[in-house]
C-alpha cells in the first residue's frame, strides 16, 4: 500500500470491477451507436480523466472510431457538498453540431454538473447527447438527468480515488474508496 491509500477506510469499487465494467459500458456504447460514423467523447476534467482513458480505449476496440474532447467545469471548489454553481473552466475546442456526443463523467452526485453540461451541449447543436457515468449516487440527486449509462450505484458517501479527488488529492488511486473521517480534520 502507499501512504496514501492508508488514508482509505474501504474500498467501495476494486480496480478490477472498474476494469469489467468499462468494457461491459463500452459495448453497450458501441451496440447503441452502431450507425454513427464516430462518437465525440467529451471528458469532464478533471474527474473523469482515468475513466475517459479506459473507457475510450474500450470503447475504439468494439466500436466506431473515437475522438476526443475535454471541458473542464467546476461545482465543488475545494469543499465536500456540491455548491450548483458551474463555472466553464476550459471550453469545447470543436464545433460539436450534427456530432454523436457521450460525456464521460466520474461520478453523478447531485447531478447538477450534469444537468447543465446537457443542456449547454444540446444547445450546441450535437445530432445527440448521451451520458456515461462510472458512479452515480441515486439518494444525492438534486435534478433528474438521463444517464443512459451508468457503471455503479453507489452510497452517498463522499468518495475518492480513480479520478475523484478530496482537496485535489487521491486522484491516483486506482480504486474507488471512502476516506477515514481523521482525514477531514488535517486541512
Ligand atoms: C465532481 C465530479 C463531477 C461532479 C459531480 O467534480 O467529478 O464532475 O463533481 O457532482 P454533481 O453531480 O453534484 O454536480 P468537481 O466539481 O469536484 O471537479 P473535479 O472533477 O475537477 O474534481
Ligand atoms: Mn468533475
Ligand atoms: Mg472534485
Amino acid at each position: 500500500t502507499t501512504w496514501h491509500s492508508s488514508d482509505i477506510d474501504h474500498v467501495i469499487v476494486s480496480e478490477e470491477q472498474i476494469r469489467d465494467k468499462t468494457a461491459e459500458l463500452a459495448k453497450q456504447v458501441a451496440a447503441d451507436h452502431a450507425d454513427a460514423e464516430s462518437i465525440l467523447l467529451v471528458g469532464v476534467l478533471k474527474g473523469a480523466v482515468m475513466f475517459m482513458a479506459d473507457f475510450a480505449r474500450a470503447l475504439g476496440r468494439v466500436g466506431p472510431p473515437v475522438e476526443l474532447e475535454f471541458m473542464a467545469v467546476s461545482s465543488y471548489g475545494q469543499g465536500t457538498t456540491s455548491s450548483g454553481v458551474v463555472r466553464i473552466l476550459k471550453d469545447l475546442d470543436r464545433d460539436i453540431a450534427g456530432r454523436h456526443v457521450v460525456v464521460v463523467e466520474d461520478i453523478v452526485d447531485s447531478g447538477l454538473t450534469l444537468s447543465w453540461l446537457l443542456k449547454y451541449l444540446e444547445s450546441r447543436s450535437a445530432a445527440r447527447v448521451d451520458v456515461v457515468a462510472l458512479l452515480r449516487k441515486p439518494d444525492a440527486l438534486k435534478v433528474s438527468i438521463p444517464v443512459r449509462y451508468v457503471g455503479f450505484d453507489i452510497p452517498s458517501e463522499f468518495v475518492v480515488g480513480y479520478g475523484l479527488d478530496y482537496a485535489e488529492r487521491y486522484r491516483d488511486l486506482p480504486f474507488v474508496g471512502v476516506l477515514k473521517p481523521s482525514v477531514y480534520g488535517r486541512g
